[in-house]
Protein backbone atom coordinates (compact mmCIF):
# COMPACT_ATOMS: atom_id res chain seq x y z
CA UNK A 1 0.00 0.00 0.00
CA UNK A 2 2.96 2.12 0.52
CA UNK A 3 4.58 1.69 -2.39
CA UNK A 4 1.59 2.08 -4.30
CA UNK A 5 1.41 5.60 -2.57
CA UNK A 6 4.29 6.62 -3.02
CA UNK A 7 4.48 5.72 -6.84
CA UNK A 8 1.06 7.60 -7.33
CA UNK A 9 2.66 10.75 -5.46
CA UNK A 10 6.10 10.63 -8.03
CA UNK A 11 3.22 10.01 -11.04
CA UNK A 12 1.06 12.87 -10.09
CA UNK A 13 3.96 15.42 -9.46
CA UNK A 14 5.03 14.84 -13.06
CA UNK A 15 1.49 15.92 -14.13
CA UNK A 16 1.11 18.72 -11.68
CA UNK A 17 1.28 21.84 -14.36
CA UNK A 18 1.26 24.88 -11.77
CA UNK A 19 0.31 25.90 -8.01
CA UNK A 20 -3.26 27.11 -7.52
CA UNK A 21 -3.42 30.83 -6.80
CA UNK A 22 -4.46 30.32 -3.47
CA UNK A 23 -4.48 33.91 -2.66
CA UNK A 24 -7.95 33.55 -4.76
CA UNK A 25 -9.39 31.17 -1.80
CA UNK A 26 -8.31 33.93 1.30
CA UNK A 27 -11.41 36.40 0.24
CA UNK A 28 -13.63 33.42 0.03
CA UNK A 29 -16.33 33.38 3.45
CA UNK A 30 -15.54 29.95 5.54
CA UNK A 31 -17.05 27.27 5.12
CA UNK A 32 -17.25 25.29 8.41
CA UNK A 33 -16.15 26.84 11.83
CA UNK A 34 -15.35 23.84 13.82
CA UNK A 35 -14.46 24.35 18.02
CA UNK A 36 -11.82 22.14 19.63
CA UNK A 37 -10.87 21.17 22.73
CA UNK A 38 -7.02 21.41 23.53
CA UNK A 39 -4.92 19.06 24.17
CA UNK A 40 -7.01 16.66 22.45
CA UNK A 41 -6.93 14.44 19.11
CA UNK A 42 -8.65 16.33 16.27
CA UNK A 43 -9.34 15.95 12.71
CA UNK A 44 -11.25 17.84 9.85
CA UNK A 45 -11.01 17.26 5.94
CA UNK A 46 -11.14 19.24 2.76
CA UNK A 47 -14.50 18.64 1.95
CA UNK A 48 -17.19 20.71 0.47
CA UNK A 49 -19.45 21.30 3.63
CA UNK A 50 -22.75 19.33 3.33
CA UNK A 51 -25.56 19.07 5.91
CA UNK A 52 -25.54 14.78 6.24
CA UNK A 53 -21.56 13.74 5.31
CA UNK A 54 -21.85 9.68 5.18
CA UNK A 55 -18.05 10.18 6.13
CA UNK A 56 -16.22 13.20 7.25
CA UNK A 57 -12.68 11.92 6.45
CA UNK A 58 -10.74 9.42 3.94
CA UNK A 59 -7.19 8.17 4.72
CA UNK A 60 -7.45 6.98 1.11
CA UNK A 61 -3.88 7.83 -0.20
CA UNK A 62 -5.53 9.23 -3.30
CA UNK A 63 -6.02 11.92 -1.75
CA UNK A 64 -3.10 12.61 -0.52
CA UNK A 65 -1.14 14.29 -3.69
CA UNK A 66 -4.82 16.35 -4.67
CA UNK A 67 -4.95 18.37 -1.47
CA UNK A 68 -2.66 20.93 0.22
CA UNK A 69 -2.98 22.68 3.00
CA UNK A 70 -2.19 26.02 3.76
CA UNK A 71 -2.75 27.76 7.21
CA UNK A 72 -3.25 31.52 8.13
CA UNK A 73 -2.87 31.78 12.28
CA UNK A 74 -5.48 33.53 13.86
CA UNK A 75 -4.78 37.13 13.81
CA UNK A 76 -4.06 37.71 9.90
CA UNK A 77 -1.07 36.13 10.37
CA UNK A 78 1.04 35.03 6.79
CA UNK A 79 -0.48 31.99 4.86
CA UNK A 80 2.03 29.29 4.94
CA UNK A 81 2.26 25.74 3.19
CA UNK A 82 1.61 23.13 6.11
CA UNK A 83 4.36 20.52 5.30
CA UNK A 84 3.22 17.03 4.50
CA UNK A 85 4.37 16.19 8.29
CA UNK A 86 5.43 17.89 11.34
CA UNK A 87 5.30 17.18 14.65
CA UNK A 88 1.76 17.18 15.70
CA UNK A 89 0.42 17.75 12.23
CA UNK A 90 -0.46 14.91 9.66
CA UNK A 91 -1.83 15.21 6.61
CA UNK A 92 -3.56 11.97 6.19
CA UNK A 93 -6.05 11.07 2.58
CA UNK A 94 -8.25 13.93 2.64
CA UNK A 95 -7.49 15.33 6.28
CA UNK A 96 -5.09 16.96 8.72
CA UNK A 97 -4.92 15.52 11.74
CA UNK A 98 -3.89 16.72 15.02
CA UNK A 99 -2.54 14.68 18.06
CA UNK A 100 -2.77 16.78 20.10
CA UNK A 101 -4.34 19.84 18.80
CA UNK A 102 -3.49 23.34 20.55
CA UNK A 103 -5.00 26.78 21.32
CA UNK A 104 -1.76 27.65 18.74
CA UNK A 105 -3.47 25.60 16.24
CA UNK A 106 -6.76 28.37 15.48
CA UNK A 107 -6.59 29.80 13.02
CA UNK A 108 -7.88 29.61 9.23
CA UNK A 109 -6.99 26.45 7.57
CA UNK A 110 -7.66 26.54 3.80
CA UNK A 111 -7.28 23.67 0.86
CA UNK A 112 -8.49 23.10 -2.76
CA UNK A 113 -10.35 19.83 -3.28
CA UNK A 114 -11.08 19.77 -6.78
CA UNK A 115 -10.51 23.44 -8.03
CA UNK A 116 -12.62 24.76 -5.12
CA UNK A 117 -11.28 26.39 -2.23
CA UNK A 118 -12.63 24.74 1.21
CA UNK A 119 -11.98 27.07 3.82
CA UNK A 120 -11.74 25.94 7.63
CA UNK A 121 -12.01 27.95 10.93
CA UNK A 122 -10.91 26.47 13.90
CA UNK A 123 -11.24 27.99 17.24
CA UNK A 124 -9.62 26.10 19.83
CA UNK A 125 -10.52 26.44 23.46
CA UNK A 126 -8.73 24.94 26.82
CA UNK A 127 -11.62 22.90 28.78
CA UNK A 128 -11.59 25.92 31.24
CA UNK A 129 -12.59 28.24 28.44
CA UNK A 130 -15.10 25.93 26.89
CA UNK A 131 -16.78 25.06 30.38
CA UNK A 132 -16.51 21.26 30.50
CA UNK A 133 -16.88 19.54 32.84
CA UNK A 134 -13.86 17.51 34.04
CA UNK A 135 -14.24 13.95 33.27
CA UNK A 136 -14.23 14.07 29.62
CA UNK A 137 -13.33 10.85 28.48
CA UNK A 138 -11.51 10.58 25.38
CA UNK A 139 -9.98 7.09 25.59
CA UNK A 140 -11.66 3.82 26.47
CA UNK A 141 -10.34 0.18 26.69
CA UNK A 142 -13.78 -1.64 27.57
CA UNK A 143 -13.12 -5.44 27.99
CA UNK A 144 -14.58 -7.66 24.83
CA UNK A 145 -17.82 -8.78 25.86
CA UNK A 146 -18.85 -6.66 28.28
CA UNK A 147 -21.12 -3.69 27.21
CA UNK A 148 -20.22 -0.53 27.00
CA UNK A 149 -21.34 2.99 26.44
CA UNK A 150 -19.11 5.30 24.44
CA UNK A 151 -20.02 9.06 25.47
CA UNK A 152 -19.74 12.34 23.39
CA UNK A 153 -17.23 13.85 25.64
CA UNK A 154 -18.01 17.58 23.54
CA UNK A 155 -21.02 17.57 25.17
CA UNK A 156 -19.46 18.23 28.27
CA UNK A 157 -18.53 21.33 27.51
CA UNK A 158 -20.88 24.71 26.86
CA UNK A 159 -23.05 24.14 29.15
CA UNK A 160 -23.59 27.68 30.40
CA UNK A 161 -24.53 28.35 26.81
CA UNK A 162 -28.11 26.62 27.90
CA UNK A 163 -28.54 29.31 30.31
CA UNK A 164 -28.54 32.37 28.37
CA UNK A 165 -31.62 33.92 27.55
CA UNK A 166 -33.28 34.66 24.52
CA UNK A 167 -31.99 32.27 21.97
CA UNK A 168 -33.40 31.76 18.42
CA UNK A 169 -32.13 28.76 18.20
CA UNK A 170 -31.47 25.29 20.18
CA UNK A 171 -27.39 26.08 21.51
CA UNK A 172 -27.22 22.48 20.65
CA UNK A 173 -28.45 19.82 18.65
CA UNK A 174 -27.90 16.24 19.71
CA UNK A 175 -24.58 14.46 18.48
CA UNK A 176 -23.67 12.81 15.12
CA UNK A 177 -21.50 9.64 15.59
CA UNK A 178 -18.57 8.54 13.27
CA UNK A 179 -16.79 5.63 13.39
CA UNK A 180 -13.21 5.66 11.46
CA UNK A 181 -14.54 8.41 9.28
CA UNK A 182 -17.72 6.96 8.11
CA UNK A 183 -21.10 7.54 10.27
CA UNK A 184 -22.28 5.30 12.99
CA UNK A 185 -25.84 3.39 12.06
CA UNK A 186 -28.54 1.32 12.99
CA UNK A 187 -27.10 -1.87 11.39
CA UNK A 188 -28.14 -5.83 11.03
CA UNK A 189 -24.35 -6.87 11.27
CA UNK A 190 -24.31 -4.81 14.52
CA UNK A 191 -26.89 -5.67 16.17
CA UNK A 192 -25.90 -5.18 20.00
CA UNK A 193 -25.34 -1.28 18.88
CA UNK A 194 -27.57 1.15 19.63
CA UNK A 195 -27.83 5.34 19.84
CA UNK A 196 -29.20 7.02 22.64
CA UNK A 197 -28.91 10.01 24.21
CA UNK A 198 -26.23 10.97 22.33
CA UNK A 199 -24.37 8.23 23.82
CA UNK A 200 -23.37 4.77 21.63
CA UNK A 201 -24.51 1.95 23.48
CA UNK A 202 -22.91 -1.77 22.54
CA UNK A 203 -24.15 -4.81 24.03
CA UNK A 204 -21.22 -6.69 24.02
CA UNK A 205 -18.55 -5.29 22.86
CA UNK A 206 -16.44 -6.71 19.65
CA UNK A 207 -12.68 -6.67 18.76
CA UNK A 208 -14.41 -4.89 15.85
CA UNK A 209 -15.62 -2.01 17.52
CA UNK A 210 -12.06 -0.68 18.33
CA UNK A 211 -11.62 2.47 16.39
CA UNK A 212 -11.60 6.38 16.64
CA UNK A 213 -14.90 7.75 17.13
CA UNK A 214 -15.94 11.25 16.33
CA UNK A 215 -19.05 12.95 17.66
CA UNK A 216 -20.22 16.40 15.99
CA UNK A 217 -22.66 18.36 16.87
CA UNK A 218 -23.86 21.67 15.96
CA UNK A 219 -23.60 25.17 18.37
CA UNK A 220 -24.59 28.45 18.16
CA UNK A 221 -22.25 31.06 20.21
CA UNK A 222 -22.59 34.61 20.01
CA UNK A 223 -25.10 34.19 16.38
CA UNK A 224 -22.28 31.86 14.98
CA UNK A 225 -22.69 28.56 14.12
CA UNK A 226 -20.11 26.25 15.00
CA UNK A 227 -19.12 22.30 14.50
CA UNK A 228 -18.42 21.25 17.36
CA UNK A 229 -16.25 17.97 17.27
CA UNK A 230 -14.61 15.55 19.86
CA UNK A 231 -13.00 12.34 19.75
CA UNK A 232 -13.36 9.22 21.54
CA UNK A 233 -10.40 6.41 20.83
CA UNK A 234 -11.98 2.85 21.77
CA UNK A 235 -9.17 0.07 22.58
CA UNK A 236 -10.90 -3.33 23.03
CA UNK A 237 -9.08 -5.29 25.53
CA UNK A 238 -9.27 -8.69 26.81
CA UNK A 239 -8.48 -9.68 30.06
CA UNK A 240 -4.84 -10.23 30.96
CA UNK A 241 -3.57 -13.64 30.31
CA UNK A 242 -2.65 -16.18 33.11
CA UNK A 243 0.28 -17.91 31.80
CA UNK A 244 3.53 -17.64 30.72
CA UNK A 245 4.73 -17.04 26.86
CA UNK A 246 4.92 -20.46 24.95
CA UNK A 247 8.26 -21.18 22.83
CA UNK A 248 6.27 -22.47 19.63
CA UNK A 249 10.23 -22.51 17.75
CA UNK A 250 12.53 -24.28 19.12
CA UNK A 251 10.45 -27.11 20.81
CA UNK A 252 12.80 -27.46 23.80
CA UNK A 253 16.34 -28.26 22.70
CA UNK A 254 17.97 -27.97 19.50
CA UNK A 255 21.16 -28.79 17.69
CA UNK A 256 22.05 -26.78 14.93
CA UNK A 257 24.25 -27.63 12.32
CA UNK A 258 27.46 -24.52 12.26
CA UNK A 259 30.25 -23.43 10.15
CA UNK A 260 33.50 -22.20 11.82
CA UNK A 261 33.77 -18.31 10.96
CA UNK A 262 30.28 -18.29 9.07
CA UNK A 263 27.49 -16.12 10.06
CA UNK A 264 24.52 -18.28 12.05
CA UNK A 265 21.13 -17.08 12.42
CA UNK A 266 19.04 -18.20 15.17
CA UNK A 267 15.09 -18.16 15.32
CA UNK A 268 12.87 -18.14 18.05
CA UNK A 269 8.97 -18.07 17.88
CA UNK A 270 7.00 -17.22 21.19
CA UNK A 271 3.13 -17.07 21.23
CA UNK A 272 2.21 -14.42 24.20
CA UNK A 273 -1.66 -13.56 25.73
CA UNK A 274 -2.80 -10.15 25.71
CA UNK A 275 -1.54 -8.07 28.55
CA UNK A 276 -3.30 -4.88 29.33
CA UNK A 277 0.15 -3.62 29.95
CA UNK A 278 2.39 -4.84 28.21
CA UNK A 279 5.42 -6.50 30.22
CA UNK A 280 6.40 -9.22 27.65
CA UNK A 281 10.00 -9.42 26.46
CA UNK A 282 12.39 -11.90 23.96
CA UNK A 283 15.90 -11.83 25.48
CA UNK A 284 19.06 -14.27 23.98
CA UNK A 285 21.53 -15.41 26.40
CA UNK A 286 24.45 -17.24 25.72
CA UNK A 287 25.60 -19.97 28.53
CA UNK A 288 29.27 -21.70 28.92
CA UNK A 289 28.84 -23.96 31.66
CA UNK A 290 27.55 -21.75 34.71
CA UNK A 291 27.75 -18.42 33.30
CA UNK A 292 25.29 -16.30 31.12
CA UNK A 293 25.36 -13.03 29.38
CA UNK A 294 23.03 -11.22 28.47
CA UNK A 295 23.34 -10.66 24.57
CA UNK A 296 20.02 -8.86 23.72
CA UNK A 297 16.75 -7.96 24.62
CA UNK A 298 13.75 -7.25 22.69
CA UNK A 299 10.72 -5.86 24.42
CA UNK A 300 7.18 -7.39 22.55
CA UNK A 301 3.84 -5.37 22.37
CA UNK A 302 1.32 -8.02 23.29
CA UNK A 303 -1.35 -5.91 23.40
CA UNK A 304 -3.18 -8.11 20.80
CA UNK A 305 -6.52 -9.59 21.72
CA UNK A 306 -5.82 -13.00 20.29
CA UNK A 307 -2.79 -12.91 21.48
CA UNK A 308 0.58 -12.24 19.83
CA UNK A 309 2.91 -14.30 18.17
CA UNK A 310 6.18 -12.61 17.75
CA UNK A 311 9.56 -14.49 16.18
CA UNK A 312 12.95 -12.88 17.19
CA UNK A 313 16.11 -13.39 15.58
CA UNK A 314 19.65 -13.67 16.90
CA UNK A 315 22.33 -13.25 14.59
CA UNK A 316 26.18 -14.45 14.96
CA UNK A 317 28.30 -12.73 13.26
CA UNK A 318 31.07 -15.32 13.16
CA UNK A 319 30.71 -18.91 14.43
CA UNK A 320 34.01 -19.61 17.03
CA UNK A 321 35.28 -22.48 18.26
CA UNK A 322 33.96 -20.87 21.76
CA UNK A 323 29.98 -20.62 19.98
CA UNK A 324 30.78 -24.52 19.56
CA UNK A 325 30.80 -25.37 22.96
CA UNK A 326 27.99 -22.96 24.47
CA UNK A 327 24.46 -22.71 24.76
CA UNK A 328 22.17 -20.02 23.10
CA UNK A 329 19.27 -19.61 24.98
CA UNK A 330 16.23 -17.65 24.17
CA UNK A 331 14.14 -16.46 27.09
CA UNK A 332 10.41 -15.40 26.77
CA UNK A 333 8.80 -13.62 29.41
CA UNK A 334 5.70 -11.99 30.48
CA UNK A 335 3.96 -10.62 34.07
CA UNK A 336 3.17 -14.04 34.51
CA UNK A 337 6.78 -15.95 33.87
CA UNK A 338 8.81 -17.44 31.63
CA UNK A 339 9.47 -20.30 29.12
CA UNK A 340 12.95 -20.96 27.55
CA UNK A 341 14.16 -22.61 23.77
CA UNK A 342 17.95 -23.96 24.19
CA UNK A 343 20.07 -23.93 20.41
CA UNK A 344 23.06 -25.96 20.83
CA UNK A 345 25.64 -25.99 18.03
CA UNK A 346 27.48 -28.73 16.12
CA UNK A 347 30.06 -28.48 13.93
CA UNK A 348 29.10 -29.05 10.29
CA UNK A 349 30.82 -31.80 8.35
CA UNK A 350 32.16 -30.21 4.97
CA UNK A 351 30.19 -29.92 1.88
CA UNK A 352 33.03 -31.87 -0.58
CA UNK A 353 32.72 -34.86 2.04
CA UNK A 354 28.97 -35.31 1.56
CA UNK A 355 29.40 -34.90 -2.17
CA UNK A 356 31.91 -37.61 -2.38
CA UNK A 357 30.14 -39.85 -0.11
CA UNK A 358 26.60 -39.59 -2.14
CA UNK A 359 28.83 -39.96 -5.49
CA UNK A 360 30.46 -43.18 -4.32
CA UNK A 361 26.63 -44.44 -3.09
CA UNK A 362 25.70 -44.05 -6.48
CA UNK A 363 28.57 -45.46 -7.99
CA UNK A 364 28.30 -48.63 -5.81
CA UNK A 365 24.42 -48.64 -6.45
CA UNK A 366 24.95 -48.32 -10.25
CA UNK A 367 27.49 -50.86 -10.06
CA UNK A 368 25.35 -53.33 -8.10
CA UNK A 369 22.50 -53.38 -10.48
CA UNK A 370 24.72 -53.71 -13.86
CA UNK A 371 26.52 -56.56 -11.73
CA UNK A 372 23.60 -58.14 -10.57
CA UNK A 373 21.41 -57.82 -13.93
CA UNK A 374 24.66 -59.37 -15.66
CA UNK A 375 24.50 -62.52 -13.04
CA UNK A 376 20.94 -63.04 -13.49
CA UNK A 377 21.08 -62.52 -17.41
CA UNK A 378 24.41 -64.79 -17.28
CA UNK A 379 22.90 -67.52 -14.85
CA UNK A 380 19.11 -67.68 -15.19
CA UNK A 381 18.90 -71.12 -15.92
CA UNK A 382 20.78 -71.68 -12.83
CA UNK A 383 18.55 -69.43 -10.88
CA UNK A 384 15.47 -70.80 -12.73
CA UNK A 385 16.51 -74.27 -11.31
CA UNK A 386 17.60 -73.67 -8.37
CA UNK A 387 14.02 -72.17 -7.76
CA UNK A 388 12.28 -74.89 -8.83
CA UNK A 389 13.92 -77.31 -6.58
CA UNK A 390 13.46 -75.07 -3.46
CA UNK A 391 10.08 -73.67 -3.93
CA UNK A 392 8.01 -74.31 -7.03
CA UNK A 393 5.26 -76.80 -7.02
CA UNK A 394 5.52 -80.46 -8.71
CA UNK A 395 4.42 -80.61 -11.94
CA UNK A 396 3.80 -83.75 -12.29
CA UNK A 397 1.59 -84.61 -9.63
CA UNK A 398 -1.96 -85.80 -10.70
CA UNK A 399 -1.97 -85.48 -13.98
CA UNK A 400 -2.26 -88.31 -15.24
CA UNK A 401 1.03 -88.81 -17.23
CA UNK A 402 3.66 -91.64 -17.31
CA UNK A 403 6.01 -91.04 -18.23
CA UNK A 404 8.54 -87.46 -17.74
CA UNK A 405 9.74 -87.82 -21.20
CA UNK A 406 9.41 -89.77 -24.98
CA UNK A 407 12.64 -89.65 -26.27
CA UNK A 408 12.70 -89.79 -30.37
CA UNK A 409 15.92 -90.53 -32.06
CA UNK A 410 16.92 -92.44 -35.39
CA UNK A 411 18.67 -95.92 -35.81
CA UNK A 412 21.46 -95.18 -37.65
CA UNK A 413 22.79 -97.11 -39.88
CA UNK A 414 25.28 -100.07 -38.19
CA UNK A 415 27.26 -100.32 -41.50
CA UNK A 416 28.14 -96.25 -41.45
CA UNK A 417 28.52 -96.14 -37.51
CA UNK A 418 31.67 -94.67 -36.77
CA UNK A 419 32.74 -96.82 -33.72
CA UNK A 420 34.87 -93.58 -33.04
CA UNK A 421 32.51 -91.19 -32.00
CA UNK A 422 29.15 -91.11 -29.74
CA UNK A 423 26.34 -91.87 -32.01
CA UNK A 424 22.64 -90.62 -31.61
CA UNK A 425 21.04 -94.21 -30.73
CA UNK A 426 23.64 -94.88 -27.79
CA UNK A 427 22.86 -90.84 -26.59
CA UNK A 428 19.59 -91.59 -26.58
CA UNK A 429 19.87 -95.04 -24.97
CA UNK A 430 22.91 -94.59 -22.62
CA UNK A 431 23.72 -91.22 -21.68
CA UNK A 432 20.31 -89.21 -21.68
CA UNK A 433 18.80 -92.13 -19.29
CA UNK A 434 22.13 -91.99 -17.00
CA UNK A 435 21.93 -88.51 -16.26
CA UNK A 436 18.22 -87.76 -16.60
CA UNK A 437 16.66 -90.82 -15.13
CA UNK A 438 19.78 -92.06 -12.49
CA UNK A 439 20.95 -88.10 -11.63
CA UNK A 440 17.81 -86.16 -11.74
CA UNK A 441 15.08 -88.80 -11.38
CA UNK A 442 12.93 -88.23 -14.57
CA UNK A 443 11.19 -91.25 -16.07
CA UNK A 444 11.93 -91.53 -20.10
CA UNK A 445 9.76 -93.21 -22.75
CA UNK A 446 12.39 -95.03 -25.35
CA UNK A 447 10.48 -96.72 -27.66
CA UNK A 448 13.10 -99.72 -27.46
CA UNK A 449 13.01 -100.04 -23.99
CA UNK A 450 9.50 -99.18 -23.11
CA UNK A 451 6.93 -99.89 -25.83
CA UNK A 452 6.22 -103.77 -26.00
CA UNK A 453 6.32 -104.93 -29.51
CA UNK A 454 3.00 -106.16 -30.99
CA UNK A 455 0.57 -103.29 -31.51
CA UNK A 456 0.64 -101.20 -34.26
CA UNK A 457 3.99 -98.75 -34.40
CA UNK A 458 2.47 -95.40 -35.24
CA UNK A 459 -0.73 -96.27 -32.50
CA UNK A 460 2.38 -96.97 -29.86
CA UNK A 461 4.31 -94.26 -30.63
CA UNK A 462 1.25 -91.64 -30.24
CA UNK A 463 -0.08 -93.34 -27.33
CA UNK A 464 3.68 -93.07 -25.72
CA UNK A 465 3.42 -89.29 -26.52
CA UNK A 466 0.26 -89.13 -24.94
CA UNK A 467 1.27 -90.55 -21.80
CA UNK A 468 4.33 -88.17 -21.62
CA UNK A 469 5.12 -84.53 -20.52
CA UNK A 470 7.52 -83.38 -22.94
CA UNK A 471 9.04 -84.78 -26.29
CA UNK A 472 13.04 -84.88 -26.39
CA UNK A 473 13.43 -84.72 -30.40
CA UNK A 474 17.23 -85.84 -31.17
CA UNK A 475 17.52 -84.13 -34.50
CA UNK A 476 20.15 -85.38 -37.07
CA UNK A 477 20.28 -85.86 -40.92
CA UNK A 478 19.37 -89.07 -40.46
CA UNK A 479 16.81 -88.11 -38.10
CA UNK A 480 15.46 -85.93 -40.56
CA UNK A 481 15.60 -87.84 -43.94
CA UNK A 482 14.70 -91.43 -42.31
CA UNK A 483 11.26 -92.82 -41.12
CA UNK A 484 11.74 -91.10 -37.20
CA UNK A 485 10.44 -87.88 -38.91
CA UNK A 486 7.09 -89.16 -38.57
CA UNK A 487 7.49 -89.57 -34.33
CA UNK A 488 8.17 -85.63 -34.65
CA UNK A 489 5.13 -84.90 -36.82
CA UNK A 490 3.00 -87.04 -34.30
CA UNK A 491 4.76 -85.54 -31.38
CA UNK A 492 4.32 -81.95 -32.85
CA UNK A 493 -0.04 -82.99 -34.21
CA UNK A 494 -0.10 -84.38 -29.92
CA UNK A 495 1.50 -81.67 -28.77
CA UNK A 496 -1.28 -78.86 -30.62
CA UNK A 497 -3.78 -80.72 -28.76
CA UNK A 498 -2.48 -81.47 -25.53
CA UNK A 499 -0.95 -78.29 -24.47
CA UNK A 500 0.92 -80.03 -21.51
CA UNK A 501 3.05 -81.58 -24.09
CA UNK A 502 6.13 -79.70 -24.88
CA UNK A 503 9.07 -80.19 -27.43
CA UNK A 504 12.69 -80.42 -26.43
CA UNK A 505 14.18 -80.27 -29.75
CA UNK A 506 18.39 -81.74 -29.32
CA UNK A 507 20.65 -80.91 -32.41
CA UNK A 508 22.14 -83.87 -32.08
CA UNK A 509 23.91 -82.87 -35.49
CA UNK A 510 23.76 -80.26 -37.99
CA UNK A 511 21.67 -80.92 -41.16
CA UNK A 512 20.19 -79.44 -43.78
CA UNK A 513 15.87 -78.89 -43.91
CA UNK A 514 14.48 -82.04 -46.33
CA UNK A 515 11.98 -80.12 -48.75
CA UNK A 516 9.83 -83.17 -48.62
CA UNK A 517 9.17 -82.38 -44.43
CA UNK A 518 5.36 -82.11 -43.31
CA UNK A 519 4.68 -78.55 -43.45
CA UNK A 520 3.55 -78.48 -39.77
CA UNK A 521 7.18 -79.77 -39.07
CA UNK A 522 9.16 -77.50 -40.60
CA UNK A 523 7.21 -74.86 -39.02
CA UNK A 524 7.97 -76.56 -35.64
CA UNK A 525 11.38 -76.80 -36.45
CA UNK A 526 11.69 -72.92 -36.87
CA UNK A 527 10.01 -71.77 -33.76
CA UNK A 528 11.03 -74.14 -31.68
CA UNK A 529 14.10 -73.77 -29.28
CA UNK A 530 16.86 -76.19 -30.02
CA UNK A 531 19.36 -77.28 -27.78
CA UNK A 532 22.93 -78.47 -29.20
CA UNK A 533 24.89 -81.17 -28.49
CA UNK A 534 28.94 -80.70 -28.30
CA UNK A 535 30.07 -83.57 -29.91
CA UNK A 536 33.59 -83.07 -28.28
CA UNK A 537 33.08 -82.73 -24.66
CA UNK A 538 32.47 -85.79 -22.90
CA UNK A 539 28.96 -86.68 -22.14
CA UNK A 540 28.85 -85.90 -18.26
CA UNK A 541 31.09 -82.85 -18.82
CA UNK A 542 28.33 -80.89 -20.81
CA UNK A 543 27.07 -78.69 -17.83
CA UNK A 544 25.46 -76.32 -20.12
CA UNK A 545 23.63 -78.31 -21.99
CA UNK A 546 22.02 -80.53 -19.24
CA UNK A 547 21.09 -77.12 -17.49
CA UNK A 548 19.04 -75.99 -20.29
CA UNK A 549 17.44 -79.69 -20.38
CA UNK A 550 16.61 -79.63 -17.28
CA UNK A 551 15.17 -75.93 -17.59
CA UNK A 552 13.20 -77.36 -20.31
CA UNK A 553 12.01 -80.63 -18.49
CA UNK A 554 8.73 -80.77 -15.95
CA UNK A 555 9.52 -79.13 -11.93
CA UNK A 556 9.74 -82.57 -10.36
CA UNK A 557 10.41 -83.57 -6.39
CA UNK A 558 11.84 -86.98 -6.24
CA UNK A 559 14.23 -87.88 -3.32
CA UNK A 560 16.72 -88.79 -5.89
CA UNK A 561 17.13 -85.49 -7.38
CA UNK A 562 19.82 -83.65 -5.66
CA UNK A 563 19.82 -79.61 -5.12
CA UNK A 564 22.74 -78.07 -7.38
CA UNK A 565 23.56 -74.92 -6.90
CA UNK A 566 24.67 -72.53 -9.20
CA UNK A 567 28.06 -72.18 -9.92
CA UNK A 568 28.35 -69.13 -8.69
CA UNK A 569 27.41 -70.20 -5.38
CA UNK A 570 29.23 -73.06 -4.78
CA UNK A 571 31.62 -73.68 -8.07
CA UNK A 572 32.93 -76.88 -6.65
CA UNK A 573 30.07 -78.56 -5.28
CA UNK A 574 29.65 -80.60 -8.25
CA UNK A 575 32.90 -82.39 -8.47
CA UNK A 576 31.69 -86.07 -7.03
CA UNK A 577 29.75 -86.43 -10.80
CA UNK A 578 31.25 -90.33 -12.26
CA UNK A 579 32.71 -88.75 -15.53
CA UNK A 580 30.26 -91.21 -17.91
CA UNK A 581 32.71 -94.46 -19.82
CA UNK A 582 32.42 -93.53 -23.45
CA UNK A 583 31.07 -96.41 -25.69
CA UNK A 584 34.20 -97.60 -27.70
CA UNK A 585 32.15 -99.44 -29.66
C1 LIG B 1 12.09 -17.61 35.08
O1 LIG B 1 11.17 -18.26 35.90
C2 LIG B 1 11.73 -18.95 37.00
C3 LIG B 1 10.60 -19.60 37.76
O2 LIG B 1 9.82 -20.36 36.89
C4 LIG B 1 12.52 -18.00 37.88
O3 LIG B 1 13.14 -18.71 38.92
C5 LIG B 1 13.56 -17.28 37.06
O4 LIG B 1 14.20 -16.30 37.83
C6 LIG B 1 12.92 -16.62 35.86
N1 LIG B 1 13.96 -16.05 35.03
C7 LIG B 1 14.02 -14.80 34.69
C8 LIG B 1 15.18 -14.38 33.89
O5 LIG B 1 13.17 -14.03 35.02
Amino acid sequence: MLTFCLLFLLLVKRAEVRDIDIAECLYKHIDVRYRAISDEKFVFSCDSPSVDPASVFNSSCLYESKVKWYWQPRHNGALTLLSHKTTNRVHRGNSLWFNPITTDDSGTYICRNGGRCVNIFIDVQTKKMAHCSDNLRNYLEPAVEQGESIACPGKKCFSHLQHLPDRHFLPQTSVKWYKNGKQVRLQKERWGLKLKQDKIILHAVHEKDSGTYICDYMLNDSNTRWTMRTIVSVFIISKDTQSPPTILEPSGKRTLEAELGKPLLLLCKVQFGFERIPSSSVQWYRQIGKNKELLQNTRVNSRSLGGTTFSDHFKLMEVSEADLSSHFICLAQNSVGNSTGVFKLKRKTAKALHFLLALCCAIITVLGLFLGSTLAYQYWIEIVLLYRNYMAKDETVGDNKEFDAFVSYAKPDSSKADSTFLNEEQFALEVLPQILENKYGYKLCLTDRDILPGGAYTDDIVNAVKKSRRAIMILSPTYVNGQSVFELEAAVNTSLEDKTIKLILIQFESFQEPQSLPHKVKKALRVLPRIAWETSTSPTDNKQFWKKIRYHMPVKHTKGTEAELPSFFTPLVTGHEKPLQEKSG
